[in-house]
């Protein structure tokens, strides 16, 4: 009080001027106070948990900026092991004898401003109780689902195997009422073969004999009805979109159709993803929960040396790759093997720019792991360097996802 007087005596017109003007701002500041006070209590969200969102939240860390570290205390593998029944043969790397299938879990992904921890499977139990959780999308998006389903198989077994809304597969964890199922989608849109027609037509005359018709505006019928279903999702598609050999630009080109019609002129694939990405992303907005959290993957990098995947290309490596050889890899100037990396999630990005999806960027921290793809363990006549072993890096992905939703679900 006494400073407070001796400061005001010794105070000019000057400093009454400055008084006023701290008043004023401070007027201002609590009425900007009360307003945000007010939105959050419209949102309904706990007043006591916003410091602490702040301190967790994921806002204030890059999960993407990070290195991969070796840590060889990990007692391996950690959460499950290759007993799990869902794994799919060519992705059991433990089984199959990978000489670096026990390793590969030994890296432990560490994000430069925070902590990535590893997920634990009976609180996410337990916090997601009465939930159905969608993995919408291609065999990548399988191979994260059976990671997830490893990890809470482990620590609650009455598990009941059905097919809710056109899945694939889908589990239910009996305990929890926690449902959780992947939906088979190649380019989320539905498509099948086109041969051109005796009575010809636009694209005849264009010269098209055969392809594939993929419908722009058509959900596939594997997940169309499944958004009234989930309360999270989780979508992604990029390697199909970039694979010559099944849809092969001379032999067997995509064919689009918007509104049941050809698209004349013909688009190519690449325009055709960002069709596509527009009419799906606007179905799903239109057609899912009210409450649903919807989450959309980053492409899955392939490590494709020496040739591509029909070419005699291999990943043989045991370790993650240096920053610097990653940049070579990946990097869309270099145009390499696995270029389409890179490709599909500008694509992706600029369809999802201002979507109501949270991005599930998990490509950067993937580049690294030359090391934990099948790779000859797959089984295949070809190297396997596109999928994960499992357990693996997909187990991180799931990290990374829980990260982001225990984020939201702790903001409302
Ligand atoms: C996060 O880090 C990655 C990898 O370093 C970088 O590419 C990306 O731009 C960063 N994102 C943001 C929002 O800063
Ligand atoms: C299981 O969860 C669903 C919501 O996903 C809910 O509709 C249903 O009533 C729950 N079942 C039981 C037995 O609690
Ligand atoms: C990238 O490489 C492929 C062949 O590997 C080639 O067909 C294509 O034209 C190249 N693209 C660019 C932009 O250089």
């Amino acid at each position: 009080m006494a400073t407070r007087d001796h400061h005001s005596r010794k105070s000019s017109s000057n400093s009454s001027l400055g008084s006023r003007l701290l008043l004023t701002l401070l007027c201002v500041a609590s009425i900007c106070l009360c307003f945000s006070l007010f939105r959050k209590d419209a949102s309904s969200r706990p007043l006591t948990a916003y410091s602490a969102v702040l301190g967790e939240s994921d806002s204030n860390c890059n999960y993407s900026n990070g290195r991969w570290i070796y840590d060889p205390t990990v007692r391996s593998p950690t959460r499950y092991d290759q007993t799990c029944k869902e794994i799919f043969k060519g992705w059991n790397c433990i089984a199959s004898g990978k000489s670096n299938a026990i390793d590969i879990v030994k890296w432990r992904w560490k994000p430069y401003q925070c902590d990535l921890p590893l997920f634990d499977p009976l609180r996410f139990l337990n916090d997601f109780r009465d939930t159905n959780i969608g993995f919408i999308g291609d065999s990548l998006n399988r191979n994260m689902f059976v990671a997830l389903f490893c990890n809470l198989k482990r620590v609650s077994v009455e598990v009941k195997k059905w097919r809710p809304v056109g899945a694939d597969r889908g589990f239910t964890f009996l305990e929890y009422n926690l449902t959780i199922a992947y939906h088979r989608t190649n380019l989320l849109a539905r498509y099948g073969r086109w041969a051109a027609s005796n009575s010809g037509g636009m694209l005849e005359s264009l010269g098209f004999k055969e392809g594939y018709r993929v419908d722009a505006d058509i959900p596939e019928g594997t997940w169309a009805e499944a958004l009234s279903f989930h309360d999270i999702l989780i979508f992604n598609t990029g390697h199909w979109w970039w694979a010559p050999s099944k849809f092969d630009p001379v032999k067997s080109p995509m064919i689009f159709f918007e509104k049941g019609l050809p698209v004349i002129p013909p688009i190519p694939p690449d325009i055709g993803l960002d069709m596509v990405l527009r009419h799906m992303l606007s179905y799903v907005e239109k057609q899912v929960r009210a409450n649903a959290i919807l989450f959309f993957r980053t492409q899955s990098p392939r490590h494709f040396e020496g040739g591509d995947w029909d070419q005699g290309g291999s990943c043989s490596r045991s370790q993650p790759l240096l920053p610097q050889e990653v940049e070579k890899l990946f990097s869309i100037e270099s145009n390499g093997t696995n270029v389409e990396t890179r490709l599909v999630n500008k694509h992706l990005y600029k369809a999802l720019e201002g979507s109501p999806f949270k991005v599930l960027d998990i490509t950067h921290i993937s580049e690294f792991r030359a090391d934990a793809h099948p790779s000859t363990a797959g089984g295949k006549k070809h190297d396997d360097c596109m999928h994960w072993c499992l357990p693996g890096l997909t187990d991180t992905w799931n990290d990374l996802f829980i990260a982001h939703l225990n984020a939201i679900r702790f903001r409302n």
